[in-house]
């Protein structure tokens, strides 16, 4: 009996704390998700579901995906709640942005109602000085003044830019012999930080501090897209170190031109920031850091992707092979002739190519702003300090606004009347930090393209699919094997 009623008693005592547990398991974390999910109807923010607490949606939306879909995160939601939606990302309130027109909205009105975000990790690599980062209107507009006035000038782009990209090009693909196996990635980045170098700095490739800061420069690279656990030997702590090293170099090139007061006789970068502007030498050094960064990185996987979507896609192969035979007129013994500027304005076929590739491919994929006063759009409320994610590829891949978007077709942007505009296209972001080097990352891309389609088909060597992680990448570097095209181009 005694026992009976023990059992009793521990039953009862079983089933109360079962029923605790259902409350704390099953109906706590409902109960939360309902007051956190925000319909229209209660607030006058986007509808959406803030997700679990702290962490919010954040590994949902940082999962990776094929870089030629928007991810399951933004497709579940946009079918769920529309093209704007809050979540709740790294802790805070945030509103994604599939709609172009709030994405236009907020980056034309950055540095009036919005202003770049960055997670703190990604600040304190690139440093708060880097011109991605300056949020203070003045300091920003001075940097990109001499960035868009003094660097990537059309004079530049229509002769050093376009000579030493056709001679970085040239060598580096002609060295590869018939029948090898290339990785496009490597080759992409090599010729990328090969010609931007030249150009900041007057480094060589093959010269000893070249190849010290390519290798500086790759694992800053690396560091950018690695778990930010900042312990010696981790990835994102060897990509803080480098970044002291890059900075360091740059001083050093910088300290030997004042030295030797070799500035006057190169036409280089670093040579017309130290003659003509006020700027102190480390920020010299840093703005050199954030063009190199900007440049290899996001132009090498343009240059990637297009390699890669054109192998399936024969007759745009065969179109631009006939565009650039065209554009330089014969092709010699030594190789395809070189590419002139007037040769290079009437490529467009290869322009249509990129702009497709940008859109199916995403090298940027979103951008995230915050906003500095609370705004209003469509009837929705931005609260201040909110982030906005101005998501470009759910704008790209939104079959209402390009059709069969999973399809690479480079003749969509063909008209009778020449290449179509359309403002949904914003590979290159907008407003005051529209990128200054869109059309550097052109010109590059079309003479890499130039000496490849002259030179070689090729085919891949391994399966290896773009993935965003949420940066775009190739795992296996993207492996290639190379056959001399002379016999269908001569
Ligand atoms: C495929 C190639 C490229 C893509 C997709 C790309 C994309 C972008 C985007 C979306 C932005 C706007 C960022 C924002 O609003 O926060 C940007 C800014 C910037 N880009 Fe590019 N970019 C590319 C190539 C380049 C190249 C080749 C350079 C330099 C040679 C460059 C230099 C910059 C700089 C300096 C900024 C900052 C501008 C500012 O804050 O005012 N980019 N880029």
């Amino acid at each position: 009996m005694l026992h009976s009623a023990a059992a009793t008693t521990a039953a009862a005592m079983i089933n109360l704390v079962a029923v605790l547990v259902s409350i704390v398991v099953v109906l706590l974390p409902t109960i939360y998700l309902i007051l956190t999910r925000k319909k229209g109807s209660y607030s006058k923010l986007p509808p959406g579901w803030s997700g679990w607490p702290l962490i919010g949606e954040t590994l949902s939306l940082l999962m990776s995906c094929p870089a030629t879909s928007m991810g399951n995160f933004m497709e579940l939601r946009i079918s769920r709640f529309g093209k704007i939606f809050s979540t709740n990302i790294l802790g805070g309130q945030a509103i994604m942005s599939a709609d172009p027109e709030l994405n236009r909205f907020v980056l034309r009105n950055e540095m009036k109602l919005f202003e770049s975000y960055w997670p703190q990790h990604l600040l304190k690599l690139f440093g708060e000085k880097n011109i991605g980062i300056q949020t203070g209107t003045d300091v920003h507009k001075q940097f990109r003044s001499i960035v868009v006035g003094a660097f990537l000038t059309a004079s530049r782009l229509q002769t050093s830019f376009l000579d030493d990209a056709h001679e970085v090009a040239k060598q580096l693909i002609t060295s590869w012999k018939d029948g090898s196996v290339v990785s496009i990635v490597d080759a992409a980045k090599k010729f990328l930080f090969d010609v931007i170098v030249k150009n900041a700095l007057s480094m060589e490739s093959g010269e000893a501090e070249t190849e010290k800061l390519r290798i500086e420069f790759t694992k800053y690279r690396r560091g950018a897209s690695s778990i930010p656990m900042n312990f010696p030997g981790s990835q994102y702590n060897r990509a803080l170190k480098a970044k002291e090293n890059i900075i360091r170099i740059i001083l050093h090139v910088l300290e030997e031109r004042l030295r030797t007061g070799e500035d006057a006789e190169r036409n280089d970068f670093i040579g017309w920031l130290i003659k003509n502007s006020s700027l102190m030498h480390e920020q010299i050094s840093e703005l050199i850091k954030g063009i190199v960064s900007a440049s290899e990185d996001t132009t090498s996987t343009l240059i990637s992707l297009a390699i890669y979507f054109l192998e399936s896609c024969p007759k745009a192969i065969e179109q631009l092979r006939e565009e650039h035979l065209q554009a330089v007129g014969s092709k010699t013994q030594e190789g395809p002739s070189k590419l002139t500027w007037d040769g290079y304005k009437r490529l467009e076929f290869t322009q249509c190519v990129i702009n497709e590739t940008l859109r199916l491919g995403n090298v940027a994929r979103f951008l995230i702003k915050k906003a500095t006063t609370s705004v209003q759009f469509k009837g929705y409320e931005i609260p201040r300090g909110c982030r906005v994610f101005t998501h470009m590829t759910a704008v790209h891949l939104d079959p209402h606004l390009f059709e069969d978007p999973q399809v690479f077709n480079p003749w969509r942007w063909l008209s009778t009347s020449g290449m179509i505009k359309t403002n949904n296209f914003m590979a290159f972001g907008g407003g005051p930090r529209l990128c200054p080097g869109a059309e550097h990352a052109r010109l590059q891309t079309a003479i890499f393209l130039h000496h490849l389609i002259l030179n070689y088909n090729w085919k891949s060597a391994e399966q290896d699919k773009p993935v965003a992680n949420p940066k775009v990448q190739f795992r296996k570097g993207l492996l290639v094997n190379v056959r001399s095209a002379s016999s269908s181009t001569n």
